[in-house]
């Protein structure tokens, strides 16, 4: 285990109740519930198709659930907004980047504070009432970010430049500039070499440790995933199979079962 001090776990922040979500025909959750406490990271894993993406898209509002209610931070939501969400504290990473290619990494985290900036656009444009001073805080709080990611050497660099496991970084950089109390990652460790997974599971429980960040993290990789989760969260074809500890999730048959012949 990376975790050297013992960690506090708080309340429940996020309690997902009976949540179906269908596409069509497609049945992508059903009848789903699980929570989420204060300061965990708590992982959601399962085959591909399983629904894991689809359940982060549920929790900020992305998609609408046919069934279930969302409670964060003890209110109760049937329908989330993307808006509401970020506006609660609720920010994300993507599967498939979603960052401005052409933008430095500065601009592109600094993208992230947009919803903390009071000043309107228009006195931002034109540098009164006070904006300039707020534009300036915005710079340190995310030149800190760019220290805390040891990504200072390529702040001036368009983000289409970087390799593919710093572009994840930045994208990393530009959720938590939004000072999120729940931070989504999906997949943050896809597609990357050994180095960078690690490199990236180490800036995961430093911003959980460091920030005290609630964290749910969509992974395959099993090693990292049993590593630095609380609890984990087991989906396939759309249902809950295990819930627990690694520990528990480790032995549980149905889990065995589902991974048994499945590449990840
Ligand atoms: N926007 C969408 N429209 C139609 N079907 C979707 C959409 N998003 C997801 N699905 C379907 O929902 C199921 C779960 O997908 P997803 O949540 O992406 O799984 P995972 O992230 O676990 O791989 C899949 O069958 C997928 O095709
Ligand atoms: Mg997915």
């Amino acid at each position: 285990m990376h975790q050297v001090n013992e960690k506090k776990i708080g309340d429940v922040i996020l309690d997902m109740q009976s949540i179906s979500l269908s596409f069509g025909g497609v049945k992508a959750l059903t009848n789903i519930s699980f929570n989420v406490k204060e300061h965990e990271i708590r992982s959601i894993i399962g085959p591909n198709g399983a629904g894991k993406s689809s359940m982060l898209n549920v929790i900020n509002g992305v998609y609408t659930p046919q069934e279930g209610s969302i409670v964060f931070d003890n209110k109760n939501f049937d329908k989330m907004s993307p808006r509401r969400a970020a506006e609660m504290g609720i920010a994300r990473t993507f599967q498939n980047l979603a960052l401005f290619k052409g933008m430095s990494v500065l601009d592109n985290i600094m993208s992230g504070r947009n919803l903390r900036m009071k000043s309107g656009l228009l006195s931002q444009a034109f540098r009164i009432f006070g904006a300039e001073k707020e534009e300036i805080q915005h710079r340190e709080y995310v030149e800190n970010i760019i220290d805390f990611l040891e990504i200072q050497a390529y702040r001036k660099t368009p983000v289409g430049r970087l390799p593919y496991g710093l572009q994840k970084r930045v994208d990393l950089g530009r959720a938590l500039a939004m000072e999120p109390r729940l931070l989504l990652l999906d997949e943050p460790m896809a597609g990357m070499n050994i180095e960078e997974k690690q490199d990236m599971s180490r800036f995961i429980l430093d911003v959980n440790d460091e920030f005290g960040t609630t964290i749910v993290l969509i992974e395959h990789d099993m090693g990292v995933v049993m590593d630095i989760s609380d609890r984990v969260v087991v989906l396939d074809y759309g249902k809950k199979i295990g819930d627990g500890t690694p520990a528990e999730v480790r032995t549980n048959e149905d889990v065995i079962r589902a991974y048994l012949g499945v590449e990840h």
